[in-house]
């Protein structure tokens, strides 16, 4: 086992889950954080002797830090962590609407805050943000998604510069046709999407998994916003 640690704020599915496997095989340990501590554990449990799970509700950034004191050394820092969220400007909810944008834009400037005393300050740290393709191509619904992951465009930059020489990138996927929210649509839906990718499918989580992992180690990249969707923009 290496003696990397990294942590994966919602870890416990979809791209997060993926990636903590990932990071397992390569001979990291993993901390990954789920709002539930027993669910939590049990994810953790089953990747191996090398995770372990920590409680974290990021829509609660007061919370952030009193939540992460366990942690030890951290070398990479990966900010997954989501909830689904449909709102539009026409039918438009103000609680759904700051409830999203904290725990995006707050919650992961936070986590890093938080965090910071334990990320060491070299260029093998790494720290990546997931936005999304949304931010340019949005869905219906996708109103406060669209614009918090346009937020994580802004937020990367300053991050990198402040925090160098540690690293801070960021992952936009396009539509995750196999992640479990998208997976889960009714027949139909998918097809619209992949009809407008070039090559006819939508990009898969272990291609953003891979991407990840070279946002997180490659010492040359930092203050990138990486996109992973098969070239959907172009169609
Ligand atoms: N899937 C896609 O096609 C796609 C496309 C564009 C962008 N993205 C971005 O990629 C990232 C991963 O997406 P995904 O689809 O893999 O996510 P997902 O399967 O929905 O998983 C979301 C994760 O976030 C955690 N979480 C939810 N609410 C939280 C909160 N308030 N505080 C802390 N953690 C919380 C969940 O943990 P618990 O439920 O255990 O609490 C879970 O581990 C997200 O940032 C998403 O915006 C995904």
């Amino acid at each position: 086992m290496s003696e990397r640690t990294i942590v994966v704020v919602g870890g416990t599915s979809g791209i997060g889950l993926e990636l903590a496997k990932d990071c397992i095989a390569r001979g990291d340990r993993v901390v990954i954080t789920g709002r539930d501590q027993g669910r939590t554990d049990e994810i953790a449990a089953s990747l191996g002797a090398g995770a372990s799970g920590v409680a974290l509700d990021i829509s609660e950034p007061e919370s952030i830090a009193g939540q992460l004191t366990s942690i030890g050394q951290v070398h990479g820092l990966v900010l997954a962590a989501i909830e689904r969220d449909q709102n539009t400007v026409r039918d438009y909810s103000v609680e759904r609407a700051i409830r999203l944008v904290t725990l995006k834009l707050v919650g992961y400037t936070e986590t890093v805050h938080a965090l910071l005393d334990r990320l060491e300050p070299t260029v093998d740290t790494g720290i990546v943000l997931f936005g999304g393709r949304a931010k340019d191509l949005p869905y219906p619904g996708s109103t406060t998604v669209s614009t918090i992951n346009g937020g994580v465009s802004g937020l990367v930059n300053t991050l990198a510069l402040e925090l160098a020489p540690i690293r801070v990138n960021a992952l936009h996927p396009g539509i995750i046709g196999d992640s479990p929210f998208w997976a889960s649509k009714p027949a139909g839906v998918l097809e619209q999407y992949e009809s407008r990718t070039p090559g006819g499918k939508l990009a898969t989580m272990a291609d953003v998994v891979d991407a990840t992992q070279f946002l997180l180690r490659n010492r040359g990249v930092s203050a990138v916003n990486l996109y992973v969707d098969r070239g959907w923009a172009i169609t």
